[in-house]
């Protein structure tokens, strides 16, 4: 007996029925089922070339790409973090002349004590011992920072920090070099890095930028190896204790008097190796670590 329900094909090859996976455009499958799985069920049984089932296909891929990269960003975040700690930690020992070719940085940085230093005392200050400090943050963050009017901000920052990190190779106590965090405006580019500085706190062991987007042969020839060779044995200060470092254009005549304070220019990049002498004299005066370092260099004397 034949059942008017039964919407098989198997069950009746006489019989007419409901189609299943038609290819004919408009025609659908009646599931039975009604509310939302069912209206899903019968759009997806539509024919491939159907605008609902093209626009349902499309959400669903859509809402699954997100959540793939939802879960990927969330699941990666910590993985991301420590890299972002181990390059610094790299970034500082490399700039300290610490690390040789193929060495362990974290064995190289056991060797680094890291402190917080206020910069309107030049103190130490523990204030930031248990939480995750970032400097570049803090700048962001008006209880934390102050906004620098045009006469003081050489380095074209906007705002300074009121607290940041240094790296004492050695330690505090005892230390052979110190590393600054640096930063300032090239051409196009802010660019982020260290200067390390040997314990007479004068002469400049090393200069190199990590972050920056200034032009690959132009301005970016701050990250040739060569050009960051020129700095090591470099006078940061003159004897009044002046800022005198100075990036100049051209090349350093080695026999003037006025060469220990020179670093040869960037050719075709006068804008970048500008900004390079600004934002070292920024960080090197008092407007950046001046006061902490005229403290260090006190209690080494004393
Ligand atoms: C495509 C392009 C990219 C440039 N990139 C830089 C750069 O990264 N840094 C820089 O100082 N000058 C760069 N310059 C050159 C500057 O526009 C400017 O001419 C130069 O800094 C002047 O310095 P000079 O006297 O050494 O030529 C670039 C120029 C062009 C056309």
């Amino acid at each position: 007996m034949k059942n008017e329900n039964d919407n098989s094909v198997a069950s009746n090859v006489d019989a007419q029925p409901v189609v299943m996976h038609s290819t004919a455009p408009g025609v659908g499958v009646a599931t039975g089922e009604s509310g939302v799985v069912g209206r899903l069920k019968r759009v997806m049984n539509q024919p491939n070339d159907s605008t609902q089932k093209t626009l349902l296909v499309t959400v669903i891929m859509c809402l699954v790409c997100s959540v793939v990269v939802s879960a990927a960003a969330v699941l990666l975040r910590p993985t991301q973090a420590s890299n972002a700690a181990l390059d610094r930690k790299r970034n500082i020992v490399q700039v300290a002349g610490l690390l040789k070719e193929g060495g362990d940085v974290e064995a190289a940085f056991k060797n680094v004590e890291t402190r917080i230093v206020n910069l309107d005392t030049g103190e130490f200050t523990d204030q930031f011992k248990d939480v995750d400090y970032d400097q570049y943050v803090a700048a962001r963050d008006p209880n934390l920072s102050i906004a620098l009017d045009k006469e003081a901000d050489i380095a074209s920052i906007g705002r300074r920090a009121q607290y940041a990190e240094v790296y004492l190779i050695g330690g505090e106590d005892n230390f052979t070099k110190v590393v600054l965090p640096v930063h300032g405006l090239g051409l196009w580019s802010t660019l982020y890095g260290f200067v390390s500085l040997e314990d007479d706190l004068t002469t400049i062991s090393g200069l190199k930028f990590y972050k920056h987007a200034e032009t690959p042969g132009l301005g970016g020839e701050v990250d040739n190896p060569v050009w960051q060779g020129k700095w090591k044995g470099k006078l940061a200060f003159d004897e009044a204790g002046d800022v005198k470092i100075e990036v100049i254009k051209g090349v350093v005549d080695s026999a003037a008097s006025s060469a220990s304070y020179q670093v040869d220019g960037l050719a075709g990049a006068t804008l970048t190796s500008r900004g390079v002498s600004q934002l070292l004299r920024f960080w090197l005066d008092d407007r950046g670590f001046g006061g902490f370092l005229e403290n260090l260099k006190q209690r080494e004397a004393s």
